[in-house]
């Protein structure tokens, strides 16, 4: 007798947890505990019970009873509080409202210019190469034919990080870089940050440069000047007018800047107003600087550039401030 108790609240515990909803958990509570029920059944056959056992099998019955409906109840409430939830779910949305789109991020002016730049070199057959922004000072400017006492140092104003090291102020040390590693010919196009001591509207402590070096036989400054121009009436326009004005870089000889004639909206006066800007440096490459590189300057030349991705983007889209280009106001940012 004690044993049918027991399999019966075996039975029942495992009936009630499967229960998945509340009709099923109904026809469980009348399974085991209905009038015409299990339990019943079993207190039926309690009269066969000898007078000296039934108290504790009328207790064992009992006990099971209590256990049972607590474990309906407890089951009733899960599966209650179960709907009530998706109840509240379903009144609370409107399932036919349409969804909410995630608003899709871009690029960054300055990585959409930088990639534009490279593209048209690219195009070209330069490729594209990168070096560490933490630089020694050899590569940053003793092996550019910039010595530790050279006057066009002090217009780098540079970030030292520990002696001997500073954060690059350019991206030419790459330049080194590459003709380590790789024999002539060269044609190579490198992006990156350069640090410089420096903060106004036009200029910022960190900003971006592409620096580009082609070395070969043969190499004259019609090339420099061939590939320049492309560059520029690619990307500023098919009629813009540039001029190349001699100057000076250490690692370049000869050297020239390379000015656009830019025509703006004129804020003050309306219509437009032109000016000469200036875009770029660049040069025929020193022959102190291929020696560094044990290039042979007999039987090599190149010519290099250098210029600010960030100054390219703001003649291009017209904007004021260096600052607004590096604040990360959206207001600006979501512009382009
Ligand atoms: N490195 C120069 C600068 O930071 C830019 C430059 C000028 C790079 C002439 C060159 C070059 O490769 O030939 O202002």
């Amino acid at each position: 007798m004690k044993e049918k108790i027991t399999a019966m609240e075996q039975e029942a515990l495992a009936a009630v947890a499967a229960c998945a909803d509340l009709k099923a958990l109904e026809d469980m509570r009348v399974r085991f505990l209905g009038r015409k029920g299990l339990l019943t059944d079993i207190l039926r056959g309690l009269a066969t019970v000898s007078a000296e056992d039934r108290p504790a099998v009328g207790q064992a019955a009992n006990q099971v009873k209590e256990t049972i409906t607590a474990v309906l109840d407890a089951r009733k409430a899960l599966l209650e509080s179960a709907l009530d939830e998706k109840q509240a779910v379903d009144e609370a949305c409107d399932w036919t409202l349409p969804g909410r789109r995630a608003p899709l991020g871009h690029m960054h002016v300055i990585n959409q210019v930088a990639k534009e730049i490279i593209d048209i070199f690219g195009q070209m057959g330069f490729q594209v190469a990168q070096g560490p922004d933490v630089e020694t000072e050899y590569y940053n400017f003793d092996a550019l034919n910039t010595p530790s006492d050279h006057p066009a140092r002090d217009s780098h104003d540079t970030f030292f990080v520990k002696p001997g090291v500073v954060l690059r102020t350019h991206t030419s040390p790459v330049q080194i870089r590459v003709m380590e590693q790789a024999k002539p010919p060269v044609a190579v196009i490198i992006p990156g940050r350069v640090y410089r001591v420096d903060y106004d509207a036009t200029h910022s402590p960190m900003f971006f440069q592409v620096e580009g070096l082609l070395v070969d036989e043969g190499v004259t400054f019609a090339d420099l000047k061939g590939t320049l121009m492309h560059f520029i009436h690619t990307f500023f326009g098919p009629n813009t007018q540039v001029r190349f004005r001699p100057h000076f870089f250490p690692f370049t000889e000869p050297s020239a800047e390379v000015d656009i004639l830019w025509t703006a909206d004129d804020r003050h006066g309306g219509g437009t107003k032109s000016r000469w800007l200036e875009v770029l440096g660049c040069g025929m490459v020193h022959p102190e600087v291929f020696r560094n590189v044990n290039y042979d300057y007999e039987k090599y030349a190149g010519f290099a550039f250098g210029f600010g991705v960030d100054r390219m983007a703001m003649v291009r889209h017209g904007i004021s401030s260096i600052s607004h280009v590096y604040e990360n106001d959206l207001r600006f940012v979501e512009q382009f």
